[in-house]
């Protein structure tokens, strides 16, 4: 299988379409999860149709002292892993390409589910990763576009894009790939020193361990969590949380305490100079 480089939005579009096509969007430095999307790709569009993943460290959705200069870029190495998981086409274009005209004036705005949680420590952020989101569906024109649900408010809001501007592509969300010991595998794990590993793993163990609370409601889930964050707080090096919240999967507000249905239990936190976040999707409250 030979996956084809493309630098350019006119080789993009001069490439003859067949069957459906189906769009991984990346920020490059590829590992496993990108991996199982670009193979869900393939799964949905079969042999016949084509697989685009895009490699693009987009500057408009880093925030000033935010990692974009250090942001691991790995293309070599994302060609092979884009290759093993059967993609067709790695379009890696400039920042240029993808801004001729500098930052670009007009954007896309998330909207206040782009100001909660992540957007609240990244201001502007969703702004940012919207934009450069419509422009890549434009210039690679899928029928299918995949996004993990690593990122799940990410994943809600280009879902709620797709729907309030009318991109006419299905939006397709593919469950987060842990490793063996359950950290979410992600480019920026890469930053992390043996010790810092121990206690990003207290993320994964807070959630997955509250979710065994779910039947018990909305409190005892986030109090479950949170005891063992607080003690993750006393670990060398420490977890600095930024935010646990269990929250509505449509909107991410906070859920009530009474609340019963599906949530999404989502934590962000920093390990040295390195921040994580996690979630888990829940069935919050008494079972009915
Ligand atoms: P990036 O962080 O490179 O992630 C690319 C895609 O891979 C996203 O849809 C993300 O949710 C998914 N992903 C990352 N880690 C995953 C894991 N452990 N399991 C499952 N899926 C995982 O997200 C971005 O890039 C950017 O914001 C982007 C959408 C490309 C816009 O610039």
């Amino acid at each position: 299988m030979t996956t084809q480089l493309i630098r350019t939005a006119k080789e993009l579009h001069s490439l003859p379409r067949g069957g459906r096509r189906a769009v991984v969007m990346t920020m490059g430095a590829l590992h496993e999860g990108h991996a199982t999307l670009v193979r869900e790709a393939r799964r949905l569009v079969g042999p016949e149709g084509q697989v685009v993943v895009t490699v693009f460290v987009n500057p408009l959705q880093f925030g000033a002292g935010e990692d974009l200069d250090r942001y691991p870029r790995t293309l070599d190495a994302d060609l092979a892993i884009a290759a093993e998981a059967d993609a067709d086409f790695v379009f890696a274009p400039s920042v240029d390409e993808v801004y001729p005209g500098g930052e670009p004036q007009v954007r896309i705005t998330a909207g206040p589910m782009g100001e909660r949680l992540e957007g609240a420590s990244r201001p502007g952020h969703f702004d940012g990763v919207l934009t450069v989101v419509g422009k890549l569906l434009h210039l690679t024109l899928p029928d299918v576009a995949l996004f993990g649900q690593k990122d799940a408010q990410q994943l809600a809001l280009i879902r709620r894009m797709a729907r309030d501007l009318n991109f006419p592509v299905d939006i397709v969300g593919v469950p987060t790939v842990r490793e063996g010991d359950n950290l979410a595998l992600s480019s920026r794990n890469r930053y992390l020193s043996d010790a810092d590993r121990a206690t990003a793993l207290e993320l994964s163990r807070a959630l997955l361990t509250a979710g065994t609370s779910a039947g018990k409601g909305a409190a005892s889930v986030r109090r479950s969590a949170m005891v063992i964050l607080d003690s993750a707080a006393r670990m060398e090096p420490p977890l600095r949380l930024d935010y646990l919240a269990l929250v509505d999967p449509s909107d991410f507000t906070e859920v009530p305490d009474d609340y019963s249905g599906e949530a999404i239990l989502a934590v962000a936190a920093k390990v040295g100079t390195t921040r994580l976040i996690d979630n888990i999707p829940l069935t919050v409250g008494a079972a009915r």
